[in-house]
């Protein structure tokens, strides 16, 4: 089994499954976790849709509950990632469900409903031994005590999350998307249209100037993303992973010079 392959190898495989947003596919099977009721198609394109889970539905925290059960039988990483980003909260604002849920737990907007939709998930998690991990949107809205955060949006929002006490993986668009094209877009592959140069991904400093010794404790390293949106074969993702694989590499586990 792969983490056992990992594991001897000293690597941790740390599972993601993203909520509220990007769940269009859990969606399409199950529509009844939604705001409307579907039906939906699962996507055949990449996109953010408004289609997310209702935080209003008990039966909506059940379901992922069972699912986030069945990831830790299969994952022993302690860490479990829940995704958090990207969540459109349009249907939550006209959604009965979700309006009810807002005014029972005396929540202001739907911010504090994802708010409150992640700590659920994060005290169901701690419940288990485990801890969340999640994209930088889930400090919006209110504390999620005991998680940790991977910053991507920017390098500030790490900054932020360190500030807020929160442990940080640094992992910003700016130096960290490996599926931004490398080089002159007319000689690579078609790819996200963004640059990210290896020059960029050595410069970058993962433990950010402005914080105190004790908020540098907490920045745990750095994590690269290569989305597949454009990759068609282990090859391609080869060719969008190194060389900048290795200057990451260099850059988190080298000493400050
Ligand atoms: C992300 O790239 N939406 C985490
Ligand atoms: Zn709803």
């Amino acid at each position: 089994i792969a983490f056992q392959y990992a594991a001897a190898r000293n690597v941790n495989i740390i599972p993601e499954i993203d909520m509220p947003g990007h769940s269009l596919s859990a969606l399409a099977a199950y529509p009844e976790y939604s705001c409307t009721g579907g039906p939906f198609k699962v996507l055949e394109l990449w996109g953010i849709q408004s289609d997310i889970f209702c935080a209003g539905n008990e039966k909506t925290y059940t379901f992922i509950e069972d699912i986030l059960d069945e990831l830790i039988t299969l994952f022993p990483s302690q860490v479990i990632h829940i995704g958090g980003d990207e969540a459109h909260k349009d249907r939550w604002k006209v959604c009965p469900k979700c309006k009810a849920k807002m005014v029972a737990e005396n929540l202001k907007d739907v911010n504090e409903l994802q708010s409150y939709f992640i700590h659920r998930l994060s005290t169901y998690l701690g419940s288990k031994g485990r801890r969340m991990l999640g994209w930088d949107e889930i400090m919006d809205g209110g504390t999620i005590p005991d998680a940790t955060i991977m910053a991507w949006r920017s390098v500030d929002k790490g900054i932020e999350a360190v500030k807020a006490g929160y442990n940080v993986i640094m992992s910003p668009t700016s130096n960290c998307y490996f599926n931004f094209y490398q080089g002159q877009p007319d000689d690579e592959p078609e790819s996200f249209r963004a640059f990210l140069p290896l020059e960029q991904v050595y410069a970058f400093s993962p433990i950010p100037e402005g914080c105190t010794e004790e908020e540098k404790k907490r920045i745990l390293g750095a994590q690269a993303n290569l989305w597949t949106e454009y990759i068609d074969s282990p090859d391609a993702a080869n060719y969008m992973l190194f060389p900048r694989l290795c200057a990451l590499a260099e850059v988190v586990w080298t000493a400050d010079s």
